[in-house]
């Protein structure tokens, strides 16, 4: 890792708070939660019976997966064992120190409200535990944070109002609450376009908007996303097979949130050296790096950085721009970027 990776000031757009959970930290908290869940008879929902506590070396195995879907498996057995206020406290902090510790200034996190829901469970309980986790980890390593409430696009509209909903509340206790996305499984058995209504009252009320696109399927979900009124494409690794979108994203200056280390695990891209991050940075799209999932997906941003820089030869200069647009894509209010944006700039 070079010293200009690690010590240049960074933001991170796309992380999900439950897959920076470690190995060490799953196995703690697998040791709480053994008994079943309680069975809310939703569709997608088995009655379960019970879980197996997870030596560290099970999670580790857990995190290795064969396909999308199978990361997606790993994802859901992950929140199961996330129960409590403070299990959602504990995850947070640590997720907290993980991101000082790479000098990752800022962070927008999505939380997996829908699966919340799913499983019958307050969302008010989960929401106490993070904001303590977040008001903890601000003190102590000054890290600023802002939550981006997931739905997922297979539990499909009404769902997602939900969470649009659970949004619009918690915003009012804290305005550490920014915006609204969709991720989840098969973007063609959830096209955005089941979305429209969720999108437009979220836009309303004043979310900012985001959705996973182009991960798992092609440019037509990006498309798809940008008609929603997606302020940001979460992936949009098949935006390159079309031409006119990829000009859209260019002259829009649409910002792409890249997570290379992702969508290698889960094979949504065969191989480093098929990633169309560079071609996007070339040609002018806004991209910036993420992990996605850092502990789900063995990795970290400033990872993510050097993995751009071996494989696609970014100098430390182009990887300063990167950063920049790490800010200035985030959700901050003006002036707060701009304090961002001159500590990248000063940065030597
Ligand atoms: N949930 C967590 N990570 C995800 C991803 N990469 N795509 C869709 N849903 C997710
Ligand atoms: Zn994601």
């Amino acid at each position: 890792m070079s010293d200009f990776i690690h010590r240049l000031p960074k933001a991170e757009l796309h992380l999900h708070l439950e897959g920076s959970v470690e190995p060490a930290t799953l196995a703690e908290l697998s040791r709480r939660h053994t008994t079943p869940l309680p069975f809310s008879g939703n569709k997608y929902e088995q009655a379960s019976e019970g879980l197996p506590v997870l030596s560290e070396d099970e999670v580790r195995a857990l995190y290795q997966y064969k396909d999308f879907l199978g990361f997606l498996m790993a994802f859901k057995a992950v929140t199961e064992r996330l129960r409590t206020a403070d299990d959602y406290e504990l995850i947070t902090y640590r997720m907290m120190e993980r991101l000082r510790a790479q000098n990752v200034l800022h962070a927008e996190v999505y939380v997996s409200v829908g699966v919340v829901h799913w499983r019958g469970q307050e969302f008010s309980e989960v929401f106490r535990g993070i904001e303590a986790g977040r008001g903890h980890g601000e003190k102590d390593f000054g890290v600023s944070l802002l939550w981006i409430f997931d739905a997922v696009r297979h539990f499909g509209p009404d769902a997602a109002q939900r969470v649009v909903e659970e949004a619009v509340r918690c915003r009012e206790q804290s305005a550490s609450v920014i915006g609204f996305g969709i991720g989840g499984d098969d973007e063609r058995r959830g096209p955005p376009e089941l979305f429209r209504e969720v999108y437009r009252s979220g836009r309303e009320r004043g979310l900012r908007l985001t959705a996973h696109a182009g991960e798992a399927a092609g440019p037509e979900s990006v498309w798809g996303a940008i008609n929603l009124g997606a302020e940001r494409i979460g992936h949009g690794l098949n935006a390159w097979q079309d031409r006119e979108l990829m000009a859209a994203l260019v002259e829009r200056q649409i910002p792409v949130e890249i997570c290379l280390s992702s969508n290698l695990r889960t094979g949504c891209c065969a191989a480093a050296n098929k990633h169309p991050l560079k071609t996007y940075f070339d040609v002018g799209v806004m991209v910036t790096l993420n992990t996605d999932d850092p502990a789900m997906f063995e990795t970290s941003l400033e990872q993510e950085y050097g993995l751009a820089q071996k494989e696609f030869g970014f100098s430390d200069e182009q990887l300063r721009e990167i950063a920049r647009n790490s800010f200035e894509a985030s959700f901050l209010p003006a002036e707060k970027k701009l304090q961002f944006l001159d500590m990248v700039d000063a940065f030597s």
